[in-house]
């Protein structure tokens, strides 16, 4: 793979989106072993850059390096010199310049990953940078890891009908997912309220809908989002009871979906509002599989960016 930065599933092709999904199968099968430990990244330094708060994506990001026994540093945004208006420049650089192989960014602002991307390569320096949730723009790593989690269970993206639903306008996880699914041949149906349904979607090959049952209705994966209170700024909804009531997943709205369907979220989950406790927890809920799934992709990810080392492994 000839990638140095991983900023979006966009631009990603079929060979690159399969390339990281097989790989991240093998990772998997690493994890499982009683001693997890590989040498595929020693000598290479990891650092976490998050301006946004992050459970999932940066412990993740931060297993999957120690794992191949890189080099790891965590820069706490808050407790840094950013809060003295450094600016990300300057704080790429500085990181660089103490030996930083690879940035692993979360942002607020939608493009500072390819901003810092942009730095790679000049003032002395050469690095990779992961776009680890930027904005509302995209969260590649999520859609891998949830293409892995639909293959793992589904066998193929291909031709599978998958149900995205809730707050689409302001999710990069929507958006990578859709980059990617799109890609990988499956079906897709995007539904929430009008306010919550960007229209760049209607020009992609995508069905759109305000209906949930109708949504719901023969889907193979059904992904639910919550309400990203963080991004908004005016008033998208009557009120948050009646979002849970027109689009939240329960028990009665996941029977309109096949018998085998999977339930997926990406997290974190809002109970009682985009989803119940009972699918939340059911047989049918795959949320923490995607979890699990989240060290292998971003295995996967480091691996390809920073060229493993094939000796080691
Ligand atoms: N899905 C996701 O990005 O979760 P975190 O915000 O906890 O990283």
């Amino acid at each position: 793979m000839k990638r140095k930065h991983l900023l979006g599933l966009q631009d990603a092709t079929r060979e690159e989106i399969e390339t990281w999904l097989e790989t991240a199968d093998a990772m998997r099968e690493v994890l499982a072993r009683p001693i997890k430990k590989t040498p595929a990244l020693r000598g290479q330094s990891v650092c976490t850059l998050f301006f946004e708060p992050s459970t999932r994506t940066r412990a993740s990001f931060e297993m999957a390096a120690k794992t191949m026994s890189a080099d790891t540093s965590s820069l706490t945004v808050a407790a840094s010199s950013v809060s003295k208006g450094e600016t990300l420049k300057d704080t790429l650089l500085t990181l660089a310049a103490m030996g930083a192989k690879c940035f692993v960014i979360r942002h607020s602002s939608s493009g500072a990953p390819e901003l810092a991307a942009s730095y790679s390569g000049k003032f002395g320096f050469d690095f990779s940078v992961v776009n680890a949730g930027d904005g509302q723009h995209e969260h590649p790593t999520q859609g891998l890891l949830d293409m892995m989690t639909m293959r793992e269970h589904k066998g193929q993206i291909e031709g599978l009908n998958v149900c995205i639903i809730g707050d689409l306008l302001h999710s990069r996880v929507a958006r990578s997912n859709v980059f990617g699914l799109l890609t990988m041949g499956a079906n897709l149906t995007l539904c929430g309220p009008h306010t919550l349904l960007p229209q760049e979607f209607s020009a992609m090959n995508v069905k759109m809908t305000t209906n949930a049952d109708e949504a719901v209705e023969g889907a193979d994966v059904v992904m639910t989002l919550r309400l990203q209170n963080e991004r908004m700024n005016g008033a998208y909804l009557p009120s948050v009871r009646e979002f849970a009531r027109l689009y939240g997943i329960n028990a009665q709205r996941l029977k309109r979906a096949k018998p085998d369907a999977i339930l997926m979220h990406p997290g974190p989950i809002n109970r009682g509002v985009e989803i119940s406790d009972e699918v939340a927890d059911g047989a049918q809920s795959v949320i923490l599989n995607q979890v699990t799934n989240g060290v292998a992709v971003r295995m996967a990810v480091l691996y390809h960016l920073l060229g493993g080392n094939e000796g080691n492994e």
